[in-house]
């Protein structure tokens, strides 16, 4: 699945595959010609056109261990004890397309080492590389296509290290590198495909891959990572596949994406993710694939997929979401295209008529592992599922449940589906496709059912607030509650509960929660909504809006004045409260002001201060300054 899309094989298309291939071929007829005139250096051995001496020691003389002499046209030399190149050596191989040193003991790639050559494919994974001297690769530039420079000892690029136009394919995987600098990548625009696993690194500086022009996959699985954000993804406009898993990224911040808006597949899984804000993924409208597997997400903002038009394949395996799904809040709305949907092991105990909402073309939905207890009828009604995998010995046959036998196998989806009931006690352990409909029965409400819901209030400023919530089940089972506001759940909030037993065609649990809100200022504005779960799942009160408005006090109020006829009048007043108050003027108590009928007077609603030109014998009197919200109003007028 990794690394085969569509774009990967492009690129690999573009690379002149059949070249290197008959140059091995042509290489192994060397080998074995070579091999049967003069055998190959003893001990060694020429397999497939490389010149193995598998961790044999090269004869050694008085010098350095050298390059010994190749087999015209031998591309390699691996398992090696080769310590060091140095162009003298290479100077019979100038025109060698392929050279593979994989495997050997080199520690250094020093300026001198590389002659002017035609390489074009380069193996150096598997030595001892600390250093880069700069200018290394220079003599490479003008052919080299594929460096591979994995299993080194790498720990810091210097700059400008990588001027090669013609690389497509660079590999760092499995170095020590921490930290990558800003333009780090300068000089390789021809890149396509850049490969930096399991280094360690914990940070990517502002541009930490500007100048990659070209590039469409970028995989750095296996890091450190704490985030993503535009800095580092700045200048990846062509960038098609980023993988990022295994990482330890907590935040995507919320313009990450601004520059890479051609994303077809985000792999984030085993990362440490919890939140997903609305701005997580805001500017993928191309993204097709999108793996959040195995983080610890329990936050899904409303809205947070909106964006995602085009995603096919959602992965949200084995996170903490419940609430998300539980609640009708409508999750996925906006995924149109999606067709694979996986949400195996969360902590789904409930699914609403509403929660796959959006979802026209759904052909895959996987539920498994979740513990589910109730399904609505019609949850599934939108998609267009041929395969459900579900797997649940948890669920609730009551009335409510009747439905599911039958649809599934209208459905034909029973393949995946092995579902099983735990409550009534005496349906317990049963298949729920075994249960004769008639058994389906509605006799007593073990679930939460929310009777009270908190209701939405306006409140001034300073003063107390509560909310209350109450709820019934018919089972003994223990409530317990939580407030949420605007989705995230409160944590320190002042809660009263209280549970009793009531009298109601038998006896049903009563529980019933009040959230204080003491001195309420205008932070507090949200909404509030309840969750009463017991054992046998959740149920969400509705929301209520709560707003907090101040009476209006004067910042400014009129003073009195004394002027000249034909001079200008200026009146300030200025007031604040919540919402902001509307300024309005009073003359003598009225609305007549001679100076309005005469254009002499301005005056702005929400203006500090009121002119009246030309000022007349008959404006004279009494001005005052009204300031009014919602909350109330108040005058003033000059002492
Ligand atoms: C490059 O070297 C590595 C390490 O020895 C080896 O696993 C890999 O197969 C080599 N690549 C090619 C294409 O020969
Ligand atoms: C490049 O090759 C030339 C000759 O082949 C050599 O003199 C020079 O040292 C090599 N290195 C650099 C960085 O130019
Ligand atoms: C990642 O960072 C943590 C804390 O900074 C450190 O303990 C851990 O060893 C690092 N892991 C790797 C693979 O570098
Ligand atoms: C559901 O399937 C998963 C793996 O397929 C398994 O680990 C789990 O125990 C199963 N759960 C139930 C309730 O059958
Ligand atoms: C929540 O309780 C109400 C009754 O107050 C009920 O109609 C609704 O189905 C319950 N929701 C869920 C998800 O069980
Ligand atoms: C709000 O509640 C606190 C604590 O109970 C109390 O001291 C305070 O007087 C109350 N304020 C108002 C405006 O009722
Ligand atoms: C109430 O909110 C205002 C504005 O947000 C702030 O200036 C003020 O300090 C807050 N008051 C209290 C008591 O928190």
């Amino acid at each position: 699945m990794r690394g085969a899309g569509p774009a990967v094989r492009a690129a690999r298309g573009a690379l002149p595959r059949g070249r290197p291939l008959l140059l091995l071929l042509a290489a192994a007829a060397l080998c074995a010609r070579a091999g049967a005139a003069e055998p190959c250096a003893a001990p060694c051995s020429c397999r497939r056109g490389l010149l193995d001496c598998s961790r044999q020691r090269l004869p050694s003389g008085p010098g350095p261990r050298r390059i010994p002499p190749l087999p015209a046209g031998t591309t390699g030399l691996v398992h090696n004890t080769i310590p060091e190149i140095n162009a003298e050596q290479l100077q019979v191989y100038l025109s060698l397309e392929n050279l593979d040193l994989s495997s050997n003991l080199i520690s250094e790639i020093k300026a001198s080492s590389f002659p002017r050559m035609q390489l074009k494919y380069l193996n150096l994974s598997n030595n001892r590389i600390t250093t880069l001297e700069a200018g290394c690769l220079d003599n490479l530039s003008s052919s080299l296509m594929v460096i591979k420079l994995n299993r080194n000892r790498i720990s810091m690029i210097p700059p400008k290290i990588f001027r090669l136009p013609h690389v497509q394919f660079l590999e760092l995987k499995r170095n020590r590198i921490k930290i990558v600098e800003s333009l780090t990548f300068q000089g390789l625009e021809s890149l396509k495909s850049l490969k930096m696993q399991r280094n360690g690194i914990s940070r990517l500086m502002d541009g930490a891959f500007f100048g990659l022009g070209n590039i469409e996959e970028l995989e750095l699985e296996h890091n450190n990572l704490t985030e993503v954000n535009k800095g580092w993804l700045y200048g990846l406009r062509t960038l098609q596949q980023l993988y990022v898993s295994q990482n330890a990224i907590s935040r995507i911040s919320p313009d990450a994406w601004e520059f890479c808006q051609r994303l077809a597949e985000l792999d984030l899984s085993y990362n440490q993710l919890t939140r997903l804000k609305e701005s997580a993924f805001v500017g993928l409208g191309l993204l097709e694939k999108l793996n959040l597997g195995d983080n610890r997400i329990n936050h899904i903002a409303d809205g947070v997929f909106r964006g995602l038009t085009n995603l096919q394949t959602l992965d949200l395996r084995n996170n903490e979401i419940s609430w998300a799904i539980e609640d009708a809040n409508e999750a996925f709305v906006g995924l149109s295209r999606l067709d694979k949907l996986i949400l195996q092991g969360n902590q789904i105990k409930s699914i609403t008529k509403k929660a796959f909402s959006g979802l026209e073309g759904l052909e895959h939905l996987d539920l498994s592992n979740n513990a589910i207890m109730s399904i609505q009828e019609n949850a599934f009604a939108q998609a267009q599922l041929k395969e459900l995998v579900l797997n649940t010995s948890s669920l609730l046959c009551d009335c409510q449940l009747k439905w599911l036998p039958q649809w599934l196998s209208e459905s034909s989806l029973l393949q995946a589906v092995s579902v099983s009931c735990a409550h009534p006690e005496w349906l317990a352990g049963q298949s729920l496709l075994s249960v004769d409909p008639d058994d389906f029965v509605c006799d007593n409400f073990p679930k939460p059912q929310i009777r009270v819901h908190p209701e939405s209030t306006v409140a001034l400023r300073g003063t107390n607030v509560t909310l209350t919530c109450s709820a019934v089940s018919s089972s003994d089972s223990p409530m317990a509650t939580a407030w949420r506001k605007d989705s995230e759940l409160l944590y320190d909030a002042e809660v009263e509960n209280f549970a009793r037993y009531q009298q109601q065609s038998g006896e049903v649990l009563e529980f019933s929660t009040v959230l204080h809100l003491f001195n309420v200022n205008f932070t507090d504005e949200g909404k509030y909504q309840c969750i009463v779960t017991n054992h046998f799942g959740s149920n969400y009160s509705n929301k209520a809006k709560l707003t907090v408005n101040e009476l209006p006090s004067f910042l400014k109020t009129p003073m009195d004045l004394t002027i000249r006829t034909g001079a200008m009048a200026r009146l300030e007043c200025a007031a604040e409260g919540h919402p902001t108050p509307q300024i309005s003027w009073q003359k003598d108590g009225g609305t007549d002001f001679p100076a309005a009928r005469e254009r002499r007077m301005h005056v702005m609603p929400e203006d500090d201060v009121f002119f009246i030109a030309n000022v007349k014998m008959e404006d004279m009197g009494i001005y005052s300054c009204m300031a009014q919200n919602v909350a109330g109003g108040l005058s003033a007028m000059p002492p």
